[in-house]
């Protein structure tokens, strides 16, 4: 299982490397075959000493350096070892306005680097009231001109309507929408959107389900590892 974990704009550095030291502990006892990958902000990448946990970049302009103010470049995240980064976030989508274009731009660049891209998928509720058809339509478009056979490359589903309003998508629901995305690709499936201690048993339960991307509930280390140890099975 994949178990990430995505600050977005939240923590600071000194409460990011606070954050990292209880959780890379907490995690000696995660299962042998989980992994862990924090995406904190960029103010809060550094060289971490860290057991258990790999750190990965929220985003990265598509190119080595220059002239792109206030964005991340390849040279800034190679500095500190990053080989993991997100792209086509649902923020990224819609408060930030990124086309699908320059998040392939992106992919393609970021691809070339061999980073591990997790590539988010997801519907607005409007499309999703619509039925499962609509839905996949919708997701077709994200994948457009993706190169779903990239070896580096992990999916999470993320409906945009479950991101950060408590509501999750049902195991049905989520299980319907990762069976139709393994129909496109071979690589890991993760369910991102309000999964949280009390919910993750249940969707890291189902055999669609390579792992979570989770915001809000991984904030503070004690309440993610009880995630993490979900996954694990752990008491
Ligand atoms: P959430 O965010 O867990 O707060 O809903 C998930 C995400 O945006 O990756």
């Amino acid at each position: 299982m994949i178990i990430a974990g995505n600050f977005k704009a939240n923590h600071t550095r000194a409460s990011t490397a606070e954050y990292l030291s209880a959780l890379d502990s907490l995690s000696d006892q995660k299962g042998e075959e989980d992994s862990i990958v924090i995406f904190p902000p960029f103010t809060a990448l550094d060289n971490y000493t860290l057991k258990n946990i790999k750190i990965g970049a929220q985003n990265g302009y598509p190119a080595e350096k220059g002239s792109y103010t206030g964005e991340i470049c390849l040279e800034a995240l190679l500095e500190f070892d990053i080989d993991t980064i997100l792209i086509g976030h649902s923020e990224r989508r819609h408060i930030l306005k990124e086309s699908q274009d320059f998040i392939v731009r992106k992919y393609e660049f970021f691809k070339r680097n061999n980073f591990n891209i997790f590539y988010c998928v997801g519907e607005p509720i409007e499309v999703r009231q619509k039925g499962i058809e609509s839905v996949m339509n919708y997701i077709d478009k994200q994948l457009e001109n993706i190169d779903v056979s990239y070896q580096n490359l992990i999916i999470a589903y993320e409906p945009v309507w479950a991101i950060g309003t408590g509501l999750t998508a049902s195991v049905e629901d989520i299980e319907e929408v990762h069976k139709a995305i393994r129909e496109r690709v071979e690589t890991p499936i993760l369910y991102g959107g309000s999964v949280n201690a009390s919910n993750a048993a249940d969707i890291l339960n189902s055999s669609f389900v390579d792992g979570v991307l989770v915001g809000g509930a991984s904030l503070v280390a004690e309440d993610f590892y009880k995630i993490i140890k979900a996954s694990a099975n752990i008491s």
